[in-house]
């Protein structure tokens, strides 16, 4: 899509530069764009691409990344079956809790650091952001100590889960007052309490990210006259959620991955009665997904950083969670609710209005007057991994059966256009890339096929988009592409270990991985290869 990291918001560049540079050798990345990568090189095993090896990565870019060793999204489901989905929790009161799950009795250790020159450098990213003022939902109030209108539970609690593969989140109940500016989260007890206790993480959902200011969430131990509670400037109704933008956002797959997706789940049971507070605000990133955002909170988000305010909530909750990559895990949604990743879509398809919910039915069109033809949407990308033959592919879809339309979004078309465009097709179709994110758009039971680069990459190309897209409840092929059909071939001949070994360079770790398959290929498809991928998309219509 042309997304990559095109736009990307300023101020991550520096701010990310001197971390990755301790880390890699950076020679190839000019020429990419910046959209940080994350790859697990997890022990040994960048032998093979498997998902133990390859946890976080963009589609897209092959441009400035992080390694990271973290677990796999086996290993979650495997600590789903023993502790509540991986999830460790710290609880800090009896009070009963929300689920009914195990809870572990554990308290988060803190650190301190707070990230300012980078929080500087975005702020000046930004100036031209001001919050709105707040609409409903909120009452000024003259401050006064110890407020406790708000508190359904007797004594509040804080329930931290940092033990997932991927993000901190804290959930904290009560009488909890935020301080924006000084990136603090404080649980006023009705009653004293043992013990004070602090939590420190980055609303940002992959915990590594670099460039996001920590968040310390305090559970005071009393409220006499010594204790620091905050007076409440403003007083909310409604429920909190704080978390970090900007990261990887930029990439339109991680936008969904990283924001959309995870907002969802930890917005949705609000039904619009939610405040967001957003630290390292993307006003560029609001604006993109208004519509989806503003169907999630009714109210205007907060600009975390610079809010001077003090806000009580009844609840808030610190950082987005992620389940899997782009994509949510039933089981691990909270309250209860097993969201799905068809609720995402089908929410996204009523936000933008998007007509079809279902594919063409190709069953009862036999003999009568003009057949309708199936769509499919060819992704063409304009840089790196292009389809070098569009239009010996076009020709094949359209003896395949298909009405075949070429499609190059750019960054900056309207999400809603795009939205709308991709809704009335029946397949999507393109090279692993962040192009193939629109699945979102397409009605349920519709086709994506992608096409994975040659290099063994199919672990990862699953993990971005195969698995999702299942999970969208939409049919997805597969096409490899072999060596015969990358241009690899051609630029190192057929005795160049990227050609002749790709084990060997997924073992010499991700930076190989990335140039070569990701950066240097394009493909050339074998359109008599290809057919029966088509026939496969043609009869799963043809069962709709
Ligand atoms: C928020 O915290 C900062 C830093 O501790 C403090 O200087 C400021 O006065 C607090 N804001 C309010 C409104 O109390």
């Amino acid at each position: 899509m042309g997304s990559d990291g095109k736009q990307l918001p300023g101020g991550k560049q520096s701010a990310v530069k001197s971390w990755w540079q301790r880390f890699l050798n950076v020679g190839f990345v000019a020429g990419f764009l910046l959209v940080l990568l994350t790859y697990a090189v997890v022990s040994q095993q960048s032998q093979r691409f498997g998902p133990a090896a390859v946890i976080d990565s963009s589609p897209d870019d092959v441009a400035a990344m992080s390694r990271q060793a973290i677990k796999a999204p086996g290993e979650e489901a495997a600590g789903s079956a023993q502790e509540n989905g991986g999830e460790e929790k710290a609880e800090t009161t009896d009070t009963p809790a929300e689920d009914s799950a195990d809870h572990h009795h554990q308290q988060q250790d803190t650190s301190g650091d707070s990230n300012q020159d980078q929080q500087q450098q975005q702020q000046q990213q930004e100036q031209e952001w001001r919050p709105k003022e707040d609409r409903a939902g909120v009452t000024e109030e003259p401050p006064k100590r110890d407020d406790t209108n708000a508190k359904p539970f007797d004594n509040g609690k804080v329930v931290c889960a940092t033990a997932g593969p991927y993000s901190d989140t804290c959930d904290v109940f009560g009488d909890v007052r935020t301080n924006g500016t000084a990136h603090t989260v404080t649980l006023v007890p009705a009653t004293s309490l043992p013990e004070r206790r602090e939590w420190t993480i980055k609303p940002y959902i992959r915990r590594s990210m670099s460039g996001i200011p920590e968040v310390t969430i305090t559970q005071l131990d009393a409220t006499s006259e010594e204790s620091p509670a905050p007076a409440c400037t403003v007083t909310h109704r409604v429920p909190a959620i704080v978390f970090a933008l900007g990261g990887l956002t930029g990439n339109y797959w991680h936008d969904f991955s990283d924001a959309l997706v995870p907002l969802f789940v930890a917005s949705r049971r609000y039904g619009g009665e939610v405040q967001l507070l957003v630290s390292n605000i993307q006003p560029w990133w609001l604006g993109k997904y208004e519509a989806v955002v503003r169907r999630l909170s009714k109210y205007d988000a907060v600009d975390l950083d610079r809010d001077d305010k003090i806000r009580c909530f009844p609840r808030v909750t610190v950082g987005l969670r992620m389940h899997k990559e782009f994509d949510v895990v039933p089981e691990l949604a909270p309250d209860g609710q097993r969201l799905t990743m068809t609720d995402f879509t089908a929410f996204l398809r009523e936000t933008y209005s998007l007509p079809r919910s279902a594919p063409i039915s190709l069953r009862n069109q036999n003999e009568d007057g003009q057949r309708k033809k199936p769509r499919l949407m060819l992704l063409h990308r304009g840089h790196y991994r292009k389809l070098v033959n569009v239009p010996e592919i076009v020709k094949a879809a359209e003896e395949a059966g298909f009405e075949v339309a070429i499609s190059d979004p750019r960054f900056d078309v309207k999400v809603e256009e795009l939205a709308r465009s991709v809704n009335s097709f029946d397949v999507l179709m393109g090279v692993h890339g962040a192009g193939l994110t629109n699945a979102v758009f397409l009605p349920k039971g519709a086709v994506v096929i992608q096409v994975v680069p040659y290099g063994k990459m199919e672990p990862l190309a699953r993990l971005d988009f195969g698995d999702p897209i299942v999970d969208m409840e939409l049919r997805y092929l597969e096409y490899s592409i072999t060596a015969e059909e990358s241009t690899l071939l051609e630029m190192l001949g057929p005795d160049h270990p990227v050609i002749k070994d790709p084990e060997s360079v997924h073992r010499s770790g991700w930076d190989k991985v990335a140039e070569y398959y990701l950066g240097k290929q394009d493909v050339r498809v074998d359109v008599d290869r290809f057919a029966p991928t088509l026939a496969l998309a043609i009869d799963h219509l043809r069962q709709q």
